[in-house]
Formats: C-alpha cells, sequence, structure tokens
C-alpha cells in the first residue's frame, strides 16, 4: 500500500481486520520494521485519539515520530499555482510538502473540511497537494470527506463484540450544538458497504449524506423504528450536506438515552469519541456496560498500526 487515503484503499477487508486483532494480541511483533524510519504527523486539526494512537502503533513498530501542529506551528500555506503570494500565506505546499518529505518516510495529515464550500471540501485540496508534491506515502488522519483510520477501527470493535452471524448495525444520527463535517459517517458507511451486515442509516429530514456514497443503504427518518433489534448503535452528528454545512433543527428529540436503546437487541453502543455527554448520549448510555468508546480508542492503535505496516513494506 503506497498511501492510505480511503476505505477502498484496502483490498481484503476481512484479511486486514483480522490481521489487526492479532496486532493487539502481540503489539511488538513487528517492532524492527520501522526500524530508522520517520512518521512525520502534520495537524491542521485537534486531537487526541488520532494523534496519541498513532504514535503509539508507530513506536510498536519501532518507528520515531515528528509531530506539527501546523495552523498554529507551521507557516501559513498556499494552495493556488501561479498566484502571486501577497497575502498571509507565507509558503506553498509545493515546497512545504516535498520539504516534509526529506525529513520523513510517511506523513499523516489531518485536515477538516471547512464546510463552506462542497466544491473545495469535496475536492479533498489539502492531503491531494501532499499526494501531488510529496515523495513519501501519505496517510490520511482524517481528510475534508473521510476518516479511514476510524473506519477501519470501528469495523475491528464489531468484529470483536459480533454475537450473530449478520448483525443489525444503526448509523443513527445524534444532535451537536456545532456543525460537523461528514468524514466519519462517510467511511463508516463506506466500511458498512464491504461488510455483510444489514446495515441501516437513520437521519432526520434533510440530514442526508452526500447520495453517492448512501447509494443502496437504506436511509430511514424515524430513529425508533431504526433502533428496533440492532445489535449496535453508532451515534455521529454531521451537518447538513444538502443545505451545506447547515444546523437545521435545535431540539434533543434524537439524543441516545436509555429508552431508544431498550428498542435494541441489548445493542451496543459506539462513537468515535470526543463525544459531548447528555447532548448527542445520555450519561447513562455512555456509562453503560453496553458503550465500547473506550473499546474503539482503543482500536484505534491497530488500525494504524496495520495500516502503517502495510505502508512500510508496500503490501497490500
Ligand atoms: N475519533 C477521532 O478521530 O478522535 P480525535 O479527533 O481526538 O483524533
Amino acid at each position: 500500500m503506497k498511501n492510505f487515503i480511503k476505505i477502498n484503499d484496502i483490498l481484503d477487508y476481512n484479511n486486514i481486520i483480522n490481521q489487526a486483532i492479532e496486532l493487539k494480541r502481540d503489539p511488538y511483533k513487528y517492532q524492527n520494521i520501522g526500524h530508522n524510519k520517520t512518521l512525520g504527523l502534520i495537524f491542521f486539526n485537534p486531537s487526541l485519539r488520532t494523534r496519541l494512537s498513532t504514535q503509539k502503533a508507530a513506536i510498536h513498530l519501532g518507528m520515531k515520530t515528528m509531530i506539527m501542529n501546523f495552523n498554529s506551528e507551521g507557516w501559513g500555506l498556499e494552495y493556488e499555482n501561479k498566484t502571486i503570494m501577497s497575502g498571509n500565506n507565507s509558503e506553498h505546499v509545493k515546497e512545504a510538502a516535498q520539504v516534509i518529505s526529506q525529513y520523513c518516510d510517511i506523513v499523516g495529515i489531518r485536515a477538516f473540511s471547512s464546510l463552506k464550500n462542497k466544491i473545495i471540501d469535496e475536492s479533498e485540496k489539502v492531503i491531494n497537494s501532499f499526494i501531488k508534491y510529496a515523495s513519501i506515502p501519505i496517510l490520511n488522519m482524517e481528510s475534508s470527506i473521510a476518516h479511514p483510520l476510524q473506519a477501519l477501527t470501528d469495523a475491528i470493535t464489531i468484529k470483536e463484540n459480533i454475537k450473530t452471524s449478520k448483525p443489525k448495525i444503526v448509523l443513527s444520527w445524534a444532535p451537536h450544538p456545532k456543525a460537523l463535517p461528514h468524514a466519519v459517517a462517510n467511511s463508516f458507511v463506506n466500511m458498512m458497504k464491504v461488510s455483510d451486515y444489514e446495515f441501516v442509516i437513520a437521519n432526520p429530514e434533510g440530514y442526508n449524506l452526500n447520495p453517492e456514497i448512501t447509494q443502496g443503504i437504506k436511509v430511514i427518518h424515524d430513529q425508533k423504528k431504526a433502533f428496533k433489534n440492532a445489535d449496535f448503535i453508532y451515534a455521529k452528528n454531521w451537518s447538513s450536506y444538502d443545505n451545506y454545512g447547515e444546523i437545521l433543527i435545535d431540539d434533543n428529540s434524537w439524543l441516545i438515552n436509555t429508552e431508544k436503546m431498550k428498542l435494541t437487541n441489548n445493542g451496543k453502543f459506539m462513537h468515535c469519541l470526543p463525544v459531548r455527554r447528555n447532548f448527542v448520549v445520555s450519561d447513562a448510555v455512555l456509562d453503560s456496560n453496553n458503550s465500547l468508546v473506550i473499546q474503539q480508542a482503543n482500536n484505534r492503535t491497530y488500525a494504524a498500526q496495520i495500516i502503517l505496516k502495510k505502508m512500510i513494506s508496500n503490501e497490500r
């Protein structure tokens, strides 16, 4: 694997999930594979899990890491070509990507969507510029429209908790006070499309995700109906896709609580974190034995580790 940008960069999903679970049992099995290799981690946005779990994965593989919070520590980057750089941006991504390539063997990039311009966000300007100009492999640590490391983590966590051969999995929209990107939901949908599960998306009217991504997936607008007999509830907020980046409802009717979880088949609760307690999900659900959120956070390490291992060895 050269770059890991989207879920479809994985060839054999079942195999990679099993390999990640094996790594979890023996994290230092490949501790020499990254010897004398450097992983650069470039953040344009905040992170807890991605930042620490990707470092931890690198440590398990014997790699060294270098980390930079680009917005606060780097020069403002210019992305347009043939522009006269008389504004605030001091450095062109063309040089920045090549310079980082001198110091690192792989670079992870986190660059969220602006939620201001759908066309620019869907062009994946930042990560695609790094792919274009860097001479080293690129790891997507959440871009405008995809968070594949999170989706791989979620698939690992589902596999670890599965009780029936074809569980019902519900991706449920949940409220949030701020407009959030679509990346986590998009990648979870893409992961479910290549998994043999019963998969349903529940979201309010006006919150349908990009129809190109949800093509062929059942989408319903009645959350309680969706929850019936579900084995896994994956909660996530996203802003409107049609009214791009907007918040359309400001009530708590889609908050996930014990009453709704009782409709499920003793279902497990999942969320990528960070999560706002009692706005997205009630304390009782998040603190219950059925909550998998900490297990998910732990699995971020092994998702990153199996991907880094494949990038280092250029295998798919
Ligand atoms: N789930 C996730 O990507 O967490 P961070 O934003 O803290 O990295």
